[in-house]
């Protein structure tokens, strides 16, 4: 065990709780490119030929790559990957799965020029140390781009609805924390340049209103 593994849990994957959250993220994959493929596609853009995707789940941002995109996926739960490969098969992307955390990459300092992630940070046990190991693996003009939910305002009727299902939510969606703030996780994280909207988008998913999508440099 290297030491940076020591340094965080290991991903405990659930064979219940995995498959049925694989099977949602794939289903709805179709209902979060209505929610977020307009933002996804700006920042997704000028995407470079090999793409880094921290817990790309079931492979819901595939669509907005190029054909022929080499994407190497940060992905500790196994159960995700059978719908990733499957996916990467449809957009026609050359898929490199590693079942490792956000916490413990393994990928050479400086080697990477597009960090991506959406819905993410929210789950990851040590955002910190994830939000380290994306600026270590950029180069130095590298992008990070991202979409997280987070925390609402303190006594908001938002703030109330996601701290009232936080229990059962974090559980359901393995890790997953309603009211996490990342915004001043990524404010504060030491990016050369960060630009961020912090937006309500309002859908279903209560608990996961308000939003920011944004792009950071290293
Ligand atoms: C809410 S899902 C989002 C999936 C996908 N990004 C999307 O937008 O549909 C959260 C994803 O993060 C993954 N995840 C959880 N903990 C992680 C960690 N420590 N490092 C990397 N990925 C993690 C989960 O396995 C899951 O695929």
């Amino acid at each position: 065990m290297t030491e940076l593994k020591k340094m965080n849990k290991e991903f405990e994957n659930n064979n219940v709780r995995g498959p049925i959250n694989s099977w949602f993220f794939y289903t709805i994959s179709g209902y979060m490119d209505v929610l977020w493929g307009k933002s996804k596609k700006e920042l997704f853009q000028d995407h470079s030929g090999t793409v880094v995707e921290i817990g790309p789940g079931a492979g819901a941002n595939m669509r907005y790559l190029k054909r022929g995109t080499k994407l190497i996926a940060i992905e500790p739960n196994i159960h995700m990957h059978k719908n990733l490969r499957k996916t990467a098969k449809k957009y026609g992307i050359h898929l490199y799965i590693k079942s490792i955390t956000g916490e413990t990459i393994d990928l050479p300092d400086s080697s990477v020029d597009f960090v991506m992630s959406t819905l993410v940070l929210c789950t990851v046990d040590n955002p910190l140390q994830c939000v380290n190991q994306i600026k270590r693996i950029l180069k130095p003009t590298g992008q990070f781009v991202f979409i997280e939910h987070v925390k609402a305002r303190e006594n908001s009727i938002l703030g109330f609805i996601q701290n009232l299902i936080h229990k059962p939510w974090h559980w359901f969606f393995e890790g997953c924390h309603t009211n996490r703030d990342t915004a001043s996780l990524l404010e504060s994280a030491g990016f050369s340049s960060i630009v961020m909207d912090k937006y309500n988008h309002y859908s279903p998913f209560i608990p996961i209103i308000p939003q920011i999508r944004g792009r950071a440099v290293k």
